[in-house]
């Protein structure tokens, strides 16, 4: 990323922390930016420096930290948002979608992460950003309480892990219609998800169907 880019990221990040930069006007600006270097400025822009390494002694079915591009973070948006959605990312390593979700649309979101170092790290983003609609939990995704409306899963675990997790979404969804945003991840022989058109070729949606209509 050249140096004039780095700037307007700064620049933007003193918008941000102000409360002055955010929904659409934001979301102008990102595009503004080369898609090659998209990804490198929204961490300029959200004071991301590195990738951290992952904590020993991961469990086998989970995934390791790596950020998903901005690209998904817009086409998770690009449906119908309603202001008391509540965006959950389970599996959230160093907040980049909640943060970025909650700065385009405005809404609540949370982020449920395993590895304490990350959500540490995360915490201390939101801090320095003045943000309080972003709130973070210290814990395994797949058997804690899950409330929201629109969850993301950017391919945080596999095998017994991400079936108790589709079985806990399950159970939400039989009381109220969700939405479930998937990277790396496939659910078509999820009986109660119902694929819908996604913008992005490397993400897919789908609506809880079965019991509710959204
Ligand atoms: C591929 S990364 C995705 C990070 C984030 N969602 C993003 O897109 O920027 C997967 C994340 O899931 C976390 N993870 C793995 N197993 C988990 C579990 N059982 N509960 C919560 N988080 C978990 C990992 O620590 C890692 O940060």
């Amino acid at each position: 990323m050249d140096d004039s880019l780095r700037l307007r990221a700064r620049t933007a990040r003193v918008g941000i922390k102000s409360g002055a930069l955010r929904g659409d006007a934001l979301k102008e600006l990102l595009l503004s930016v080369p898609f090659i270097d998209r990804d490198v400025w929204v961490d300029e822009l959200l004071g991301i420096d590195e990738i951290p390494s992952d904590m020993p002694g991961l469990p086998p079915e989970s995934v390791p930290y790596l950020p998903c591009g901005v690209e998904e973070v817009l086409a998770v948006l690009h449906g119908t948002i309603r202001p008391d959605d509540v965006l959950v990312d389970l599996g959230s390593g160093l907040g980049r979608v909640v943060i970025l979700a909650h700065l385009l649309a405005g809404i609540r979101t949370h982020g449920i992460e395993l590895q304490e170092h990350l959500v540490q790290g995360a915490r201390a983003r939101c801090t320095e950003l003045g943000l309080d609609g972003v709130t973070f939990a210290h814990a395994d995704a797949s058997t804690c309480e899950l409330e929201g409306s629109i969850f993301f899963l950017y391919a945080p675990f596999t095998g017994a892990m991400l079936a108790r997790a589709i079985h806990r979404l399950e159970e939400i969804a039989r009381r109220r219609s969700i939405v479930v945003c998937a990277v790396g991840l496939e659910f078509h022989h999820v009986p109660w998800l119902r694929a819908r058109e996604s913008p992005s070729v490397s993400m897919a949606i789908y609506d809880s169907a079965s019991w509710h209509v959204r």
